[in-house]
């Protein structure tokens, strides 16, 4: 089924409409983190790039399950992705090793660390999971490389295409929020740091490093933990390096392989599944 998409707004080509600020919630300074400094004006590498930037209609949104809510939930908490616009050639752009590398080299960036597109596979593990689907997912928080925190509501149905998803992000690093389709409420929003404020007091805080030196076994891990109590479950977004946390009760490695995070979360939200008899 496909449904209307209805993002906040009209197409803007202009740099002073990224000084507009939609709810106060987080300041234009911070906002402009988004963006790299040095914009030189060339043209788009390629094509696909350039048509990244038009105008969304909107966000769909997926009923929530009422009954969900007397039950423990998942707060995913996104570390470290990779979110960042440049105006490339004529457009604004959210930046990618694919469509920019020549653009990054010559603005002596590591075309490597520009991977918008792990963003993308973690959520889609994280929304299309059973958890989610049962409603057991509370809320997703992102934390961008350069500071920015954004919320992303659990019922929101998330674009399935690289390409599609990359125009909802240029949108929100814009906008600063995306409401859904017809609606007021914000699905997509840039909220004020730290992360720890939105996270319940009765809750595990889990980070997940291929590094740690506590390897477990997810399952073994989460039957040790009430069944009355929210988790939060830390994972990195990035290509390389590690998430650094100093909100979390754990650092586990879950395998001694290197994941993808993608994988890694497919991996907890599976045994937590099982763990809750869901689905
Ligand atoms: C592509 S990896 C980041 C690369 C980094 N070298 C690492 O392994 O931490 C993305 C994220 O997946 C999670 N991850 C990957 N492998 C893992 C493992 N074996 N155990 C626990 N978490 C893992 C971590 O949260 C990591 O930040």
């Amino acid at each position: 089924m496909v449904r209307p998409f209805a993002a906040k707004g009209k197409k803007r080509k202009k740099a002073e409409r990224y000084d507009r600020d939609d709810d106060g919630e987080e300041s234009t300074a911070s906002a402009k983190k988004a963006m790299v400094e040095n914009e030189p004006d060339e043209q788009p590498e390629n094509e696909a790039a350039e048509e990244n930037f038009h105008e969304l209609e909107g966000i769909p949104i997926v009923p929530k399950d009422p009954k969900s809510d007397s039950k423990a939930g998942v707060i995913f908490v996104l570390e470290r992705a990779s979110l960042e616009v440049a105006k490339v050639g004529k457009n604004y752009q959210l930046l990618n090793s694919d469509d920019h590398s020549n653009f990054l080299r010559r603005n002596n960036r590591n075309p490597g660390d520009y991977r918008p597109d792990i963003l993308h596979q973690a959520l889609l593990a994280i929304f299309d999971s059973r958890i989610a689907k049962a409603g057991r997912l509370k809320v997703v928080y992102v934390k961008t490389e350069k500071g920015l925190l954004i919320e992303i509501k659990p019922y929101v149905r998330l674009p399935r295409t690289q390409k599609r998803f990359y125009g909802v992000m240029l949108q929100l690093l814009q906008k600063l929020s995306i409401t859904a389709a017809g609606k007021r409420e914000k699905l997509f929003r840039v909220i004020k740091n730290p992360v720890t404020q939105y996270l319940p007091s009765n809750s595990r805080k889990m980070g997940f490093s291929h590094s740690s030196d506590k390897l477990v076994k997810v399952r073994t891990y989460l039957d040790a933990v009430e069944d009355d109590v929210d988790l939060v479950f830390v994972v990195g977004a990035m290509a390389h390096g590690k998430i650094e946390t100093g909100y979390t009760d754990d650092l586990l490695a879950i395998s001694e392989y290197p994941l993808s995070a993608s994988c890694c979360i497919a991996d907890i939200c599976k045994d937590l599944a099982d763990k809750w008899n869901v689905g």
